[in-house]
């Protein structure tokens, strides 16, 4: 394993200690960035407004998926590990007992913050947590084991140049996972999907679908071991309480997902109400798992 020294390396990010306290965050404004219309403000705002929805919410702690991406990425237990857009942590609560190392970095200082507060609730001595840009990682080439990063790229402007950021710090012969939803392969599907998911959260970019996350994989130089779906059945109401929208947004978008019922255009997933006139989609979360050629 690769040591560092993480601090010194850290330049415009800040950290989350073991103590809680926060040191202060400047961000670079990066290239990828002034080519799209995403502010990162708009994350932050977005994420801070989520943080709480999002470490009670059954959809994203459901344990059965971070297992399956536990088990998919199986860790030896000496890694340093990445955990990029760690967000509130949980995807650490089940890796960092399996590494010997693990860092976790986003963009959102109360993301951070919560993760830092739960990795220190749960014991976990090895975690720690910073605020970093995923498109300027504050970290060496190659300095890392093993580089994780779950339901994150589907907010971020340039995916590709996010993957390509993650596969410079890993190590040669290290490991990358990536953990994300997917969309159709269909582009009308995909445009309804996708205007559906921006009216519940204006943060969000565009998921990708599978064949593209493939290909962001491949185009970043790693070779792809293993390719994994899970589908999953998602409450519209726990999914729109998560985030925030106005009145109106959160309106048409249960009208949208509404009339997609017994079609595919909602993004290629299938939409239904239950016998309590619940309404529902199914979700396809991908997992997938590479190596930086050594
Ligand atoms: C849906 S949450 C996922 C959190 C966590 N990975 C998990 O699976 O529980 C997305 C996270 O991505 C973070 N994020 C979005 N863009 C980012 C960027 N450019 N750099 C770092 N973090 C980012 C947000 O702040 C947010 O915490």
């Amino acid at each position: 394993m690769k040591k560092m020294s993480i601090g010194e390396q850290a330049a415009g990010a800040s950290s989350a200690t073991g103590d809680g306290l926060m040191r202060t965050a400047v961000w670079a404004v990066t290239p990828e960035r002034t080519k799209s219309n995403m502010d990162p403000s708009d994350i932050v705002t977005q994420f801070t407004a989520q943080v709480d929805h999002f470490v009670t919410s059954p959809h994203v702690n459901q344990p059965e998926a971070v297992h399956r991406f536990v088990e998919a990425v199986a860790p030896h237990g000496d890694e340093c590990a990445l955990d990029v857009a760690c967000g509130p942590g949980l995807l650490a609560q089940a890796f960092a007992p399996h590494v010997c190392e693990y860092i976790g970095v986003d963009l959102t200082p109360a993301m951070v913050e919560k993760a830092a507060a739960t990795a220190r609730e749960a014991g976990l001595s090895n975690a720690r947590f910073e605020v970093a840009d995923a498109f300027r990682l504050p970290f060496e080439a190659d300095a890392f084991d093993l580089v994780l990063t779950r339901l994150a790229l589907h907010h971020m402007p340039d995916p590709s140049a996010a993957v390509r950021e993650m596969t410079r710090v890993l190590r040669p012969g290290g490991t990358l996972g990536a953990f994300d939803m997917t969309t159709s392969e269909f582009t009308e599907e995909a445009e309804y999907h996708t205007e559906v998911e921006r009216l519940r959260d204006p943060s969000h970019t565009r998921a990708l679908p599978l064949s593209e996350l493939v290909r962001t994989i491949r185009v970043a130089g790693l070779e792809l071991d293993k390719v994994e779906a899970i589908d999953y059945n998602q409450d519209v109401e726990d999914w729109m309480a998560r985030a925030a929208q106005s009145a109106d947004a959160a309106t048409r978008a249960r009208k949208l997902i509404a009339e997609a019922i017994g079609t595919r255009k909602f993004g290629g997933k299938k939409v239904w109400r239950d016998e309590d006139g619940k309404l529902w989609f199914s979700v396809r979360w991908a997992i997938l798992v590479a190596t930086k050629p050594a």
